[in-house]
C-alpha cells in the first residue's frame, strides 16, 4: 500500500472538516472535552447505536459525575447504570479503571492521562478508545481506527485490503496517522469527520458518494463493486 502524497492528505483532511462544520450532528458528547466523559461516551459507543447512547449517557453522568463517583460505587451500580446497554464487561472494566486512577476513590480530583501509550494500559482501553480520549478530550494529534474508519480509509486510499485482514488493519492505522492534519485542535475535528462520514456518507451498506466531500481522493468512488445508493424515482407510482 502506498500512503497518499502530503498535498492529498491535506486537502483530504481540510475538505472533511470543513464538511464536518457544517453536516454533523450535535451529540452530547462533543460538547465536552472532559475525559471520563469523553471515555463514557466511547464506551458506550462501541456497541450501542448513538440515539440509544444519547439517554444512558446522560444518566449514567448524573449517577456519577467524575471518575470518583465511580470507583467509590459498588460494581454492582455501576453495572446497574449500565442495564439496557449490554456488555457488562465495559461497565466492570470502568470501575476497575476508576478505582486504579483515583486510588480507590481517595483521588477525587485525578483524572486520565493524555498520551495514547498510557491509556492503552488501564483496563477495558483498547488502540480505539486509547486514540479517541487522547484527541477527543485532550485534542492531542493522535489516530483512531474503529470499524467505520477502517471501512472509510481503505476505500478511499487502499481499495485492494479489506477491513477484515490483518494487512487492512496495519494499513488503516497507518493510513489514519498518516492523514492526520498538523495540530492537535484540527485532529479533534478531523477524528470526529472520518467516524460521522462512516456514519452517514460511507456506510457499510451504502456509499453515497454523491454526497461526499472527498471523492476527488477517493479510490472507490464510482467503481463496480462498491455498492452506489440508487437515485430517487423521480414519480412516484401510484399503489
Ligand atoms: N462512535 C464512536 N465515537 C463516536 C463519536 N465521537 N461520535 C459519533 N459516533 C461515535
Amino acid at each position: 500500500m502506498r500512503l497518499p502524497p502530503r498535498e492529498v492528505s491535506s486537502d483530504f483532511s481540510r475538505r472533511l472538516r470543513a464538511w464536518f462544520r457544517r453536516r454533523s450532528r450535535d451529540l452530547p458528547w462533543r460538547r465536552t472535552r472532559d475525559p471520563y466523559h469523553v471515555l463514557v461516551s466511547e464506551l458506550m459507543l462501541q456497541q450501542t447505536q448513538v440515539s440509544r447512547v444519547v439517554d444512558y449517557y446522560a444518566r449514567f453522568l448524573e449517577r456519577f459525575p467524575t471518575l470518583s463517583h465511580v470507583a467509590r460505587a459498588r460494581v454492582g451500580r455501576v453495572e446497574e447504570a449500565w442495564e439496557g446497554l449490554g456488555y457488562y464487561a465495559r461497565a466492570r472494566n470502568l470501575h476497575k479503571l476508576a478505582r486504579r486512577v483515583t486510588d480507590r476513590g481517595r483521588d477525587t480530583t485525578a483524572t486520565l492521562p493524555s498520551s495514547p501509550a498510557e491509556l492503552r494500559a488501564l483496563p477495558g482501553i483498547g488502540a480505539y478508545t486509547a486514540g479517541a480520549v487522547a484527541s477527543f478530550a485532550y485534542e492531542k494529534r493522535a489516530p483512531l481506527v474503529d470499524t467505520n474508519v477502517s471501512r472509510v480509509l481503505l476505500r478511499m486510499f487502499a481499495p485492494s485490503l479489506s477491513p477484515k485482514s490483518g494487512a487492512g488493519q496495519r494499513a488503516a492505522w497507518k493510513l489514519a496517522e498518516s492523514v492526520l492534519p498538523r495540530t492537535g485542535g484540527a485532529t479533534w475535528t478531523h477524528n470526529q469527520a472520518l467516524m460521522e462520514l462512516g456514519a452517514l456518507v460511507c456506510t457499510a451498506r451504502v456509499a453515497r458518494c454523491s454526497e461526499c466531500p472527498v471523492t476527488m481522493h477517493c479510490a472507490s468512488s464510482g467503481v463496480k463493486g462498491t455498492k452506489q445508493q440508487q437515485p430517487e424515482p423521480r414519480i412516484s407510482r401510484a399503489r
